[in-house]
């Protein structure tokens, strides 16, 4: 599918002032270091390509959800540590991400240096979408790249208002890929196409359901979001995790998508999810009464594999159990071998079922790990992404 939107290869950069809205939204450990630096890494594209060209790097981004005001837990001075070291590069930390201090730290900028801003949501204004907050933010660039795939769902001012505002926005490598290989396997996929879903609830993915089901031959559901379709179809779930409230949606959505929906057919249950409880696998109509289902069982680790096994095109997102108990975790890294193995188009995107594959240590043998939680599901249901919408238009 052509691109419609500028990207970093349609602007000359050589000199000039790059603001680029990074996704470095990551886990950080206890002592305030770096968990996790994937998104760093996945930022790195465009970033080199920025410095090799001789830009004035300006990188900013969101950590956490702090309430509007500056919270030291969630400054983003670690990242920089992080970034330098994988750029072999110091990256300058600047105290705020708007302001004289920071537009005067902006204009010394050498070609090729990066400074990285605080977090952007250090500021109300940021998640309002404050034209005037934009409008600062692009007071420090010539050029805007959106480079942050995993926030392209937020309307926000780094990731749309600030747009409105500069000379150019275009997207960044990261975006473009992952835009690419996402739409790529929902829009013109080779089939067979096969999507896996699961996560705790449906409420929250009736829109993906849907339109999966329009466009995937096989839809397999697991995790808590299936124990809510096993229950509005009369199966007792014992005392599993179960939307009530979505249990009509959940009949509905049953008998519109028919037989392209499967949903497991045995599980793993204990009467808490506790790695120490007792456990055992049972047939799905026999969950007892006060246990809940925590994993899908073997079978339906088979019936699933019979799924997969001749497809061309696999979406995944959400686990298949409570995967992070050992006890649990066999569905879910049961899905990630068998999708490792496949001569198909595999796409992975959520945080759970991405931490999956990584643990799983797979995500070499899979076309496309996404970085992205909610802005995976945006695309995936076909709505639009503010972050991407608002880019310049090739
Ligand atoms: C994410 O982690 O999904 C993105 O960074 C967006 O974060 P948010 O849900 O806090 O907007």
């Amino acid at each position: 599918m052509a691109f419609s939107k500028k990207t970093l290869d349609d602007v000359d950069v050589g000199g000039r002032r790059v603001l680029v809205r990074a996704d470095l939204n990551v886990s950080l450990t206890d002592d305030g270091r770096v968990a996790d630096d994937t998104r760093i890494r996945a930022a790195l594209p465009t970033l080199q390509h920025l410095v090799d060209q001789g830009a004035r790097v300006v990188v900013c981004s969101h950590l956490g959800r702090p309430k509007g005001e500056r919270d030291d837990s969630l400054s983003l001075r670690p990242i920089a540590d992080r970034l330098g070291q994988l750029l072999g590069q110091d990256v300058v930390m600047a105290e705020d991400c708007v302001g004289p201090d920071v537009e005067s730290q902006v204009e010394q900028l050498a070609s090729g240096q990066v400074l990285l801003l605080e977090n952007t949501r250090f500021h109300p204004e940021e998640k309002a979408n404050d034209p005037e907050f934009a409008r600062r933010l692009a007071r420090l660039a010539d050029v805007y790249v959106n480079d942050a795939f995993g926030t392209a769902h937020r309307a926000h001012a780094s990731t749309e208002g600030v747009t409105h505002y500069v000379e150019a926005a275009v997207a960044g490598r990261l975006m473009v890929t992952e835009l690419a290989a996402i739409e790529q396997a929902v829009e013109t996929p080779e089939r067979p196409f096969v999507a896996i879903m699961g996560g705790a609830k449906i409420s929250d993915k009736i829109g993906v359901i849907e339109r999966l089901c329009e466009r995937a031959d096989t839809l397999l559901v697991g995790g808590g979001m299936a124990n809510t379709f096993l229950k509005a179809r009369g199966v007792d779930v014992g005392s599993s995790l179960a939307e009530d409230d979505a249990l009509d949606e959940a009949k509905r959505l049953m008998e519109a998508l028919g037989a392209t929906l499967v949903l497991p057919t045995d599980a793993v249950v204990a009467p808490k999810a506790d790695a120490d409880a007792e456990r055992r696998t049972v047939p799905i109509n026999e969950v007892p009464s006060d246990w809940q289902i925590l994993d899908i069982g073997p079978q339906t680790v088979t019936a699933f594999n019979g799924h997969l096994r001749d497809a061309k095109t696999v979406v995944w997102n959400g686990p298949m159990g409570v995967f992070e108990l050992e006890p649990f975790a066999a569905g879910t890294f049961a899905m990630a071998r068998t999708l490792a193995e496949l001569n198909a188009i595999t796409v992975v995107g959520g945080g759970e079922s991405c931490a999956a594959v990584y643990q799983a240590e797979v995500v070499d043998q899979l076309t496309h790990v996404s970085t992205g939680g909610g802005a995976f599901l945006t695309l995936l249901e076909g709505s639009e992404l503010p972050g991407v919408a608002a880019l310049d238009d090739r």
